[in-house]
């Protein structure tokens, strides 16, 4: 039980990765507060990790909105006295405040070329995946600064890592998860006087709900994949993509989240991990 007795912020943590860094936080003894905009996925999140013994609570949150992003640290010290880790997890590319996408009229219109992507979709994923790391890190800051301790790890990806060659919206989360890796620099400067430890974690492929959105697009769109099941796809670029040949899993990034919040990472800051079985080697 590294963990014991710690409480940690995570947003996006009611599904996909987000859930797995959880559960793997609470295994560890960790208690648990999920700010997520889906409030019936947090529900069952709060169902499942509650059985390792912690206590998890939630708090419907929009981390693109400052208000929304303070109201959830301060739910978190009002519930548990402080907090001792912020795990920036929300992101993706939907957009859950908006009806689900038509993916025959995405496929119609051909959304993927640069010339196509509409302003608000790429507003979207830029103030998602990038602006709200900054809000979620810029409310939790006081507490750290005050406390001289804390630790937040902010979720890039491989995408971040190099540009893709697979439309313009990942053009665009690619380019707002590379921001967050020097963002993390940066706030692993500042922070460094606190004691308060800031490093990324850029996972590979996973299998959420996100994935199986993208990998049916991928399906209508790319000629090679055409008929495939979204999960023949998955499997097909996990194999190709990635060195080991398999996909990761939620768990493989909660374990490494563990470590960035153990004692064992006590002089690790301001870095970028690669979770992706070799799929990226810078
Ligand atoms: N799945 C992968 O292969 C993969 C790879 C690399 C990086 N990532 C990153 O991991 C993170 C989780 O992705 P996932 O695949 O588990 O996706 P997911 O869609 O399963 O989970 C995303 C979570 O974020 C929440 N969320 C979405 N918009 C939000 C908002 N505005 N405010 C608060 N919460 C919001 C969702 O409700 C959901 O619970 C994302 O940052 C994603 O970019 C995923």
């Amino acid at each position: 039980m590294k963990l014991e007795g710690k409480i940690a912020v995570v947003t996006g943590g009611a599904s996909g990765l987000g859930k797995g860094i959880c559960q793997s936080l609470a295994r560890e003894g960790a208690d648990i507060v999920i700010g997520d905009i889906q409030e019936a996925l947090a529900k069952t999140a709060i169902k499942e990790i509650g059985e390792t013994g912690v206590t998890c609570k939630a708090l419907k949150t929009d981390v693109k909105k400052t208000m929304e992003c303070k109201a959830l640290v301060e739910f978190a010290v009002n519930l548990f006295g402080h907090i001792d880790f912020l795990v920036c997890c929300a992101g993706g590319g939907r957009d859950y405040d908006a009806p689900a996408p038509d993916i025959e009229d995405l496929v119609k219109r051909d959304y993927n070329a640069i010339e196509n992507l509409p302003e608000e979709v790429f507003d979207h994923i830029v103030d998602l995946n990038f602006k709200g790391v900054f809000l979620s890190i810029q409310a939790a800051v006081p507490y750290f600064k005050k406390q001289k301790y804390g630790r937040i790890i902010t979720i890039s990806s491989v995408a971040g890592r190099r540009g893709v060659n697979a439309g313009a919206g990942l053009m665009t989360y690619s380019a707002a998860k590379a921001a967050v890796i020097l963002m993390t620099q940066s706030v692993a400067c500042e922070m460094a006087p606190y004691h308060v430890n800031v490093n990324a974690i850029c996972p590979g492929i996973i299998w959420t709900p996100s994935w199986a959105e993208n990998a049916l697009l991928l399906s209508k769109t790319v000629p090679a994949f055409k008929g495939m099941t979204p999960e023949d796809v998955f499997t097909i670029v996990a194999k190709h993509e990635i060195p080991f040949g398999n996909p990761q899993s939620p768990e493989d990034i909660g374990n490494m989240a563990v470590f960035l919040c153990s004692d064992d990472a006590k002089e690790i800051t301001g870095q970028a991990f690669n979770v992706d079985g070799g799929m990226r080697m810078n």
